[in-house]
């Protein structure tokens, strides 16, 4: 969704950092053999990804929806030399396409893939986290935070994707519409949670920044 005129964007995208030329051939290479190529977070919102793991440096990271491996690429950034990311994917099929890219990246032996339901690997992973990047099926959302608020450091970031859904958030909601449920209860969770603050960035569908206290 276009929150700013289109010469706002483009003038944003002129004076924001590149996208470096690998994550453009993953970009590329996603939307050529990949479906749903849309997915993917892209250039900006990559950026963005990069630039909150480089200010937060964070030793351990969380991303639950994988996809093709971008958004990771991009949070690994920020990963000091003994660092972890952890990403999870239900999705068996991107396996490949993501351990080719991650193999080939300076991060192939700090980024631990995981294929399953996130609700279920999750409760596995006996770490705690830094940074957690929320980017799956969005009916889960609640469930996510549930589950990874006990895990988070103190200090600890958590980004969500997709939060404004297109504007259906102030929308007239349908009866069979779960994922605008789910996300309208999770923005009402993550802002009167006492355990944490949020923002939400009007950035590409919505992101959320919330800092764990
Ligand atoms: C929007 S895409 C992730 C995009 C990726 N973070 C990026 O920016 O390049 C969402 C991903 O979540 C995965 N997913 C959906 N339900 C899931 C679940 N229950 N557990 C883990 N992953 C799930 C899908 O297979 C899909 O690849």
């Amino acid at each position: 969704m276009h929150f700013l005129p289109e010469a706002i964007d483009q003038y944003i995208l002129e004076h924001s950092a590149k996208e470096p030329e690998f994550l453009a051939k993953l970009n590329r290479e996603t939307n050529q053999k990949v479906l749903q190529p849309r997915m993917l977070s892209g250039n900006y919102q990559g950026r963005i990804l990069s630039l909150i793991s480089k200010i937060i440096a964070p030793k351990t990271i969380l991303e639950i929806g994988t996809y093709t491996g971008y958004s990771a690429l991009c949070l690994a950034e920020g990963l000091p030399k003994e660092g972890i990311l952890h990403t999870i994917d239900i999705n068996e099929e991107l396996y490949d396409f993501q351990q080719k890219y991650f193999q080939a990246s300076e991060y192939k032996n700090q980024i631990k893939q995981y294929i399953g339901d996130a609700q279920e690997i999750i409760p596995q992973i006996e770490e705690k986290f830094d940074l957690v990047f929320i980017d799956a099926d969005k009916p889960n959302y609640p469930a996510y935070f549930d589950l990874i608020i006990e895990k988070m450091n103190p200090g600890g970031v958590i980004l969500s994707d997709n939060v404004l859904w297109s504007g259906k958030v102030v929308e007239p909601v349908k009866a069979e519409d779960e994922s605008t449920q789910a996300l309208l209860k999770y923005n009402k969770m993550l802002a009167e949670d006492e355990r944490v603050e949020t923002v939400i960035l009007p950035i590409r569908d919505g992101l959320t920044l919330t800092r764990v206290k």
